[in-house]
């Protein structure tokens, strides 16, 4: 089978930048500017080879096994939970996202954040909503010379500490890994020694078992007297009680918080939390990666690697599949790009189906994970039809294509 024909199907108002990457596939492509309803979406699907979501079109198992010519589909996010990622490796589907394309967006906020809570300005902007005047220098600090403690130094945490450096800020971090300090920072083994010495913690650790809970009561307690949180992260990182607890008590100056251990489905739902109506505590709904430079970035990003991998077939940068990546098909060259069952054999039954066409096998690579193995040929060209002839025998293949001129 061949799959360099079909369509492209970008569902969820995808940023534009993502066509002007995808033209280079010469795929006719339609665009729908919201989601489409689960049961609506094999027939949306139908004969489409790329499909492009965001976070709220759900991919199971039945969807992905419906739509038959589906080669690769596109988060045009960071989290890809909404595919079932197995299910799409299974048949030899790719899933990409774009996991650093919002990090400028979220160290700039928290950034902002951690002036205006050190300047006390949550407070003295509602203040000034409902009409109080509360002109006063008590508990307004400048960031300059403070401290900043950055839980988890990946790349927010990273791009922070120098954005932070800039505005003459000392930085300390704690990351699980060694990881480089960037001008000036310094490395904490310890949690509690970095909470004890920072004048605002935040937080940039993804969502896992160990960091799950990582901020209750007892890392609160070790936080200096009037320091601040910042999570920008994920909501079950921090114990949100105990937060609203430590601000309620004046244990801690305030906090910023983007996400929530349970965030509404949508905007007609209430937000409900402790932290609503407390003190100095600024509240944002999972806002931190929104930005249009964001949106633009991960359109062009996702864009790329599933035009790269149409083209080319690259996984290096697939969530879920072996990661092959050969140089450019060179011209005159056909790509065989082949998924099977990782057991024995299989390559040296591809080699003969070959060698008994008389074609030439010039660069070959294989990865596998798990039950699933993918293989890339660049072979002296032969009609495809042929090829698909000889490799549908094969009875471990899953699915293959043929790229050529
Ligand atoms: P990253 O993977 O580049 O960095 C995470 C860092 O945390 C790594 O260096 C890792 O070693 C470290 N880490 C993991 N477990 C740890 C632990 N127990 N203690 C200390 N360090 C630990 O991730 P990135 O891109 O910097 O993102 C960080 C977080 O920000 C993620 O949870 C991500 O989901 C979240 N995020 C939130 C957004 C928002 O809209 N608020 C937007 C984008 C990302």
């Amino acid at each position: 089978m061949s799959n360099d024909t079909g369509s492209i199907v970008l569902l969820e108002g995808i940023h534009p930048a993502a066509e002007e990457m995808l033209a280079k596939t010469g795929l006719p492509l339609k665009r729908i500017e919201g989601a489409v309803d689960h049961d609506r979406l094999p027939e949306v699907l139908e004969g489409a080879s790329i499909l492009g979501i965001r976070s709220r079109t759900q991919l199971d198992e039945t969807i992905i096994q419906r739509a038959e010519n589906l080669v690769a589909i596109g988060c045009f996010c960071i989290g890809t939970n909404q595919v079932d990622l197995e299910a799409a490796a299974r048949r030899g589907v790719a899933v990409f996202n774009a996991p650093f394309s919002n990090t400028r967006s979220v160290a700039e906020l928290t950034i902002a954040e951690i002036i205006m809570l050190m300047r006390r300005i949550p407070q003295r902007s509602s203040d000034m909503h409902v009409g109080r005047w509360q002109k006063s220098v008590v508990g307004s600090r400048e960031v300059r010379g403070r401290t900043l403690g950055i839980v988890g130094y990946g790349h927010i945490g990273s791009q922070l500490s120098i954005l932070a450096e800039g505005l003459g800020m000392r930085v300390v971090y704690h990351d699980i890994i060694e990881k480089l300090p960037l001008g000036n920072a310094i490395a904490r083994d310890d949690l509690h020694a970095l909470l004890s010495e920072s004048d605002v913690v935040s937080l940039h650790v993804p969502a896992t078992a160990m960091t799950a809970g990582m901020m209750g009561a007892a890392e609160l307690e070790a936080m200096k007297d009037g320091a601040f949180l910042v999570n920008n992260a994920r909501g079950n990182v921090v114990d949100i009680d105990a937060l609203a607890k430590a601000v309620e008590s004046g244990k801690l100056g305030g906090a910023a918080v983007d996400v929530f251990p349970e965030e509404p489905r949508s905007g007609t739902s209430e937000f409900q939390s402790p932290l609503r109506g407390l003190e100095n505590v600024l509240l944002t709904p999972h806002i931190g990666g929104s930005t249009r430079e964001a949106q633009s970035a991960i359109a062009r990003e996702v864009g790329t690697k599933l035009a790269r991998y149409l083209k080319e077939g690259a996984t290096g940068t697939a969530v879920n599949l072996p990661a092959v990546d050969l140089p450019p098909r060179q011209e005159n060259q056909q790509r065989i790009l082949h998924f099977h069952h990782n057991v024995p054999g299989v390559l040296s039954r591809m080699h003969t189906a070959l060698a008994g066409l008389g074609v030439n096998i010039n660069a070959e690579y294989l990865q596998s994970q798990g039950e699933l193995s993918y293989v890339i040929l660049d072979v002296d060209p032969i009609d495809p039809e042929t090829i698909h002839q000889e490799l549908k025998r094969i009875p471990e293949t899953i699915r293959f294509r043929t790229i050529s001129d």
